[in-house]
This record gives structure tokens, sequence and C-alpha cells, in this order.
């Protein structure tokens, strides 16, 4: 093969991405590594820790041929020339900056480690999400620990959206690559920019200084989740005038200069990027001395915790003002469809509020199972209020609401007569997600509430 390169971190983003580089380029030979043994075991098999539309297919076109999964982190380092790092960085629960800075143990054990084992010249690239002058701090790390090895630390961050991951990486709007503005960088640069253009249009290969791309990324998802928060506050003001915030997101979103993406009501956006990249960016400007900027960005914040607390507020007031001992069917727990992921998914606050309150909720989502919902809930597998269904009709029978927070397919389909004649009357039901069809299911007998549709009229106080 003419080129070995590897990653480590076979997690939603070091898994996907380099099974697509395996798929793309048959004569590169691509090892994926973790020390995680369960979830390397699980890339090798049948059932792949990563739930997402297509990547089977991508996997199994390469793997065993040109792409290999392994525990075997420092074999990996020692034989590629090319080491993505896509580690995790969580957000900091402790010591300086916790709650709002990247947590960086995991990035740096990965240059001690590059450090400690690289013979010759090697290219890290970061695909993981982290606050500008990391790179820096790498290449002090491995430039002054390494006995044998030269390196180049380039940025290249991933935009791939969950539950899209396959056809984002087949055809990116950009595929973004930041270095040292000096020969040996840039001759890196053009190393990596290579094995894209295998299947991506040079005029989509972004070329610029580290600092750019590692500042980009956080900018990119602060500006997408404040799209979010914007259209959230103003779903607030909807559910108060009667106007409909889809039609609202319709008519600006018609403006080209506004465009119609990301402008999607919601219970509230998850996952495991936007809130920690806002915060990194909040830390950074408050840092550099920039207060204003970091109030700025920390609001979109704010409103996105506002709005998940205001839903589990309205499930309260329309119930009478108590869940207490009530069965409340919780449909979806991802923070997307077409994912298993579940971090920071708003799923788990509007949970945490209502049990709060001592609901008993029953919980039913196609794709992540009870042992992780209990682990996101913090709760144990025996909690009597918590119960777990194997099907949204099993999650509804006996219950006074009815929550969609993920906005599966499958649940547009449902046989909602059947689940009204299997509900306490009245049966609610909240939609999260404005995924369903509401005339037809107050037809059918429904008091529904949906995010920023309420008419003034129709607000229950
Ligand atoms: C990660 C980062 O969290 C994100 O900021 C970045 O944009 C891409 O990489 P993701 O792949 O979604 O995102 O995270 P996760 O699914 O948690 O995977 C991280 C993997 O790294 C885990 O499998 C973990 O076992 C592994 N890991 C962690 C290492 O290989 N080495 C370590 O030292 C720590
Ligand atoms: C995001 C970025 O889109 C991606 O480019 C980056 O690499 C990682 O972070 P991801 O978190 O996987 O991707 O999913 P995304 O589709 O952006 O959704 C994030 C959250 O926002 C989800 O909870 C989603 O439901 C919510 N959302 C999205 C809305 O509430 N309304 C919208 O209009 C769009």
């Amino acid at each position: 093969m003419s080129l070995s390169i590897c990653c480590l971190g076979a997690g939603y983003v070091g898994g996907p991405t380099m099974a697509m580089i395996a798929a793309k380029c048959p004569d590169i030979r691509v090892t994926v590594c973790d020390p995680n043994e369960k979830r390397i075991a699980a890339w090798n098999s049948d059932t792949l820790p990563v739930y997402e539309p297509g990547l089977q297919e991508v996997v199994e076109s390469a793997r065993g041929k040109n792409l290999f999964f392994s525990t075997d982190v420092k074999g990996a380092i020692k034989e590629a020339s090319i080491i993505f790092v896509s580690v995790g960085t969580p957000t900091k629960t402790y010591g300086v900056g916790a709650g709002r800075a990247a947590d960086l143990k995991y990035i740096e054990s990965a240059a001690r480690m590059i450090a400690e084992v690289a013979e010759g010249p090697k290219i890290i690239v970061e695909k993981s999400t982290i606050p500008v002058k990391t790179a820096e701090a790498m290449l002090t790390i491995l430039r002054s620990n390494s006995k044998k090895g030269t390196f180049q630390v380039l940025s290249n961050p991933e935009f791939l959206a969950e539950g899209t991951a396959i056809e984002d990486l087949n055809h990116p709007d950009r595929v973004l690559i930041g270095g040292e503005q000096t020969p040996e960088g840039l001759a890196a640069i053009e190393e990596v920019v290579a094995i894209y253009a295998r299947w991506i249009p040079r005029d989509r290969i972004l070329t610029t200084n580290l600092w750019s791309s590692e500042l980009s990324k956080l900018v990119a998802n602060a500006f997408l989740a404040q799209r979010i928060s914007s259209i959230n506050s103003i779903s607030a003001l909807c559910e108060k005038t009667g106007a409909d915030v889809d039609e609202v997101a319709r008519a600006i979103g018609s403006d080209s200069r506004i465009g119609p993406k990301f402008l999607k009501a919601s219970v509230g956006f998850g996952g495991s990027c936007f809130q920690k990249d806002v915060l990194n960016l909040v830390y950074l400007c408050g840092h550099f001395g920039l207060p204003e900027v970091a109030a700025y960005w920390d609001q979109v914040i704010q409103m996105n915790d506002w709005q998940k607390r205001r839903f589990a507020e309205r499930i309260l007031r329309a119930l009478f003002n108590t869940v207490t001992g009530k069965r409340i069917a919780v449909l979806g727990f991802a923070f997307k469809k077409d994912t298993n992921d579940t971090r920071e998914s708003a799923a788990i606050y509007v949970c945490q509020d209502l049990l709060q309150e001592r609901a008993n909720l029953s919980i039913y989502d196609p794709k992540v199972g009870a042992a992780q919902i209990c682990k996101d809930l913090a709760i144990q597998a025996d909690n009597p209020n918590v119960e777990f269904a194997t099907s949204a009709q099993q999650a509804a029978a006996g219950a006074y609401a009815l929550l969609i927070l993920t906005e599966w397919d499958e649940f547009r389909e449902l046989d909602f007569e059947a689940i009204y004649k299997s509900m306490l009357k009245p049966a609610w039901i909240f939609d999260g997600r404005n995924v369903l069809d509401h005339a037809r299911l107050r037809e059918i007998g429904f008091k529904v509430y949906s995010i920023g549709k309420q008419a003034a009229h129709e607000v229950v106080i």
C-alpha cells in the first residue's frame, strides 16, 4: 500500500470519517484505534457502536481489506505517516474553566503517546473540536518530548452532522485544512489535501493557517446554534401572539440572505458539539478580556436551557400543575433522528425535570437502549418511576400525555387512533419537534401542544 494512516479515537467522528477515507482510497491502509476494547470489538462486528444510515455498508466495503480497527494504539502510530486525532474533548467538569473550557487531557495524552513511539516524520491531524491554539500546545509537547520523530500538526475540523454523516462525508460543503505557513507546513497540508481530493472537488478544499481553521469550527457551530436559539426565542413569542413559528420560519427563510436551513423550532438543540463549542467560545472570549463578546454568545446557551425547561413547565401546567404519579410517554431520547447518540439530548433535561416532579415515565427510542438512558438520567435500572417500552404504542398505553422529543420518522406513521383509545383522558400530545399532523390529532380528540404554534386564546394558564 502506498500510504498508511491511523486515527486515535473510534467514536462518532473517527469511525465514520476513516471508513469513508478507506472506501474512497483502496490503496491507503487505514487503522482506527482506541483503547476501549468493547468499542473496537463492536467496530469489528455486525453491530457497529455507532448508528448512522449507510455506515454499515461503507465499513463492510473496506473492513479487512484496507480498513482495520485495533486496540494496538502504539503499533498503529508507529506504522502510520499521517495520524488523525479524534479523541473526546468534553467540557471540563473540575478546576479552572469548569463547565466552559474543553478538557484537553485526552488530546495531551495522545500527543505524549505519539511523541513516545514515533520514529521519523509524522503529520498529526487534529479532528477533535478544540479551542484555538491547541495545535500549538500539541506541537510543543511533540517537539520537546520526541527523540526520533519530526512533526507537523494540522487542523482538519470535522463538519459532518450525525444522522447524515455518510452523505456529509461523501459530499461536504467544504473540507478545511489549517497548518503552519512554513514550507514544511504547506507540504504537510498538501499531503492531506491529496487524500480528500480523491473524491472531493479541489475548490471545496480550503486551506488556512492553523488558528483560522481551529476557530472556524467553533464559529460555524456557534452560528448554527445561534440560529436555533433565535428561532426558539421567537417560538415563545408566537405562542403568546398566535403566530405560527413554522410559518414565520418559512417566511424569513425564503429571503436568500437568511436561507431556510436550521430554522426549525424545537424543544432545544443537543448533541456533543453545539453547547460545548459555544461554551468554548465564551471561555476564550473571557480569557482574552472580551466580556461583552462572551456574554453575547452565552445567551445562545441560556436561551436553549430556557427552551428545554419551558417545555417541561408547559407539560406540568397542562396536567393541572401536577404530574406526580402520572404516566407520561416519552417518544425519542436521541438528540436528533437517525443516530443512537444521546449526548446533551434535550430529552435528558425534560425527563429529569419531570422526574423531579415525580412523574412516571415510559420511554421509547428506536435506537437508544435502557442502559444508556439510565446512565444519562443518573438512575438505576430498577428505578420504579421509569419504564422502558419496546414500542411507541406500549409506551403510550395508560399515559396522560405523550411527548415527542426526537423527530424519528416512525413517529409520524403511528396509529394515533389506537393510541388515543389506550390513553387516559384528556389525552395530551406535546410535540417538541413539530412533526405531527396536529389538525388530525385534534380531530381524533387529542389536546395538542406544539412549539411556537399555540393560538393566543388557546393558551392554558
Ligand atoms: C470527538 C470529539 O469529542 C469531538 O470534539 C470532535 O469534534 C471529534 O471527536 P466523537 O467522535 O463524537 O467526537 O466522540 P466519541 O464518540 O466520544 O469518541 C471519542 C473516542 O476516543 C472514544 O471511543 C474514546 O474511547 C476514544 N479515546 C478517548 C481514545 O482513543 N483515547 C483517549 O485517550 C481518550
Ligand atoms: C453539528 C454541526 O451541524 C456539524 O457541522 C458539526 O460537525 C457537529 O455539530 P450535530 O450536532 O451532529 O452536528 O447535529 P445537527 O444536525 O447540527 O443538530 C444539532 C441539534 O440541533 C439537534 O439536537 C437538532 O435536533 C437541533 N436542531 C437542528 C434544531 O433544533 N433545529 C434545527 O433547525 C436544526
